[in-house]
């Protein structure tokens, strides 16, 4: 049932006064770059980038043991193995871990720039090209760097973005080619139409929410409620008790084929590149920083990046927490915006807890307890205080 909710949105969502704005230049200049192939969604670019590896003997691609299960259906999907490298407490890469799984087999590393921070590839890049093995950096989390602006993922083989992470457009993606690799073509399908009604739908919905509790607004979802009830009185909703990350859907994770073979949505291109994105950066840095002032460690809470480099633009300020599991809600209930990330580790990594049981139990640890904080541009330094000060509470 569609909810009119009154919770500060931990990630970013569209606001009407986002709608006025005329093409910004600078964007525009940034996504016009001719090495960028437009998808769906950034799964559906890994999908694309992986399916196109034509080797018949490599068939594995190594992957963090710290992930999203949206970078390992894409692989699963491409008909490819997953094997997974070792992730540090700080969300670091264990390269020694990793440079012992580059195997013959092995087809391509993906890389992940944890909430827009820089993974170290230095000495990943030469093994990886002495080895044949194409090197991906995923930078679904953040597509920008500031000062000065531009794009991220300059450094692997090639690179993987979403945008909805930085800015409220809906689903969207691309890959990037840096050098030395084959391109592959753009995607041709167009979005279905229903497609695009529900993105649509949930870009209007958004902008209402934001809108304030208005007569617009609540008519609205008054509305809604009575056509979504209707409908489920009409055909009651089956209920998926056997939700299983490693099935085909993959649930919320899920990655179809359809993610790599159909274009970047109209109203995604529309809206990134009429961003106030030079605002929107500012404000996402300043927040973060804000936050990493006001914040207190404890010995429950662990703050993972306390410092912000010049070039990184944050999706989320990420922390580690013990009993995140009874906390997170009891904060979400007073108003604090957050979400887990990792928090599904794929079964491929948790079968592995035999013949890599430190990899694994450290994964577990990591999953259990990064818990992000909000601070994207919707969001002024007045919340980020006052939330800052309900954690603090909970925490020490
Ligand atoms: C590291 C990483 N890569 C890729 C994705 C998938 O992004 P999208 O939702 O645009 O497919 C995610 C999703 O959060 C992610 O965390």
């Amino acid at each position: 049932m569609p909810t009119n909710h009154t919770t500060t949105p931990a990630h970013v969502t569209l606001r009407f006064q986002d709608l006025r704005w005329p093409q910004n230049k600078a964007v525009s200049h940034i996504l016009d770059d001719a090495n960028l192939i437009y998808t769906y969604n950034a799964r559906g670019a890994t999908w694309r980038l992986i399916h196109s590896l034509g080797h018949k003997n490599r068939r594995v691609v190594l992957l963090p043991a710290v992930h999203c299960p949206t970078i390992v259906l894409p692989v699963l999907q491409a008909g490819f193995q997953p094997l997974y490298y070792g992730i540090d407490e700080n969300l670091n890469i264990i390269h020694e871990d990793l440079l012992n799984k580059l195997s013959p087999n092995v087809a391509a590393v993906v890389t992940v720039n944890f909430f827009g921070f820089p993974a170290a590839l230095d000495p990943l890049v030469k093994p990886c090209r002495d080895a044949g093995v194409l090197l991906i950096e995923d930078c679904a989390h953040s597509f920008l760097y500031a000062n000065p602006i531009r794009l991220t993922g300059e450094r692997g083989d090639a690179s993987i973005f979403s945008f909805r992470k930085l800015v409220p457009c809906g689903p969207g993606g691309a890959i990037r080619f840096n050098h030395n690799t084959p391109a592959i073509a753009s995607p041709r399908n167009r979005s279905s139409i229903s497609h695009s009604f529900r993105t649509l739908k949930a870009r209007w919905e958004e902008a209402l929410n934001n809108h304030g509790d208005g007569i617009l607004n609540r008519g609205y979802f008054w509305l809604e409620n009575v056509r979504t009830s209707a409908r489920e009185i009409a055909q009651p909703p089956a209920i998926d008790n056997n939700f299983d990350v490693a099935s085909t859907s993959g649930g919320d994770y899920r990655c179809e084929t359809f993610h790599g073979t159909t274009r970047i949505p109209w109203l995604t291109h529309h809206l990134i590149r009429r961003a106030r994105i030079m605002s929107a950066v500012e404000k996402r840095r300043g927040n973060y920083q804000l936050l990493s002032e006001c914040l207190h460690e404890s010995s429950r809470l662990k703050i993972i990046s306390p410092n912000l480099p010049r070039e990184v633009v944050p999706w989320a300020f990420p922390v580690l927490l013990d009993d995140r599991s009874t906390l997170d809600y009891r904060m979400r209930e007073q108003g604090v915006p957050l979400f887990t990330h990792g928090e599904t580790l794929h079964p491929s990594l948790t079968e592995l807890s035999n013949q890599e049981p430190r990899m694994v139990k450290k994964a577990r640890y990591i999953s259990s307890r990064i818990l992000c904080f909000g601070i994207h541009q919707n969001l002024d330094p007045n919340t980020i205080k006052t939330y800052s000060s309900v954690v603090n509470k909970f925490v020490t």
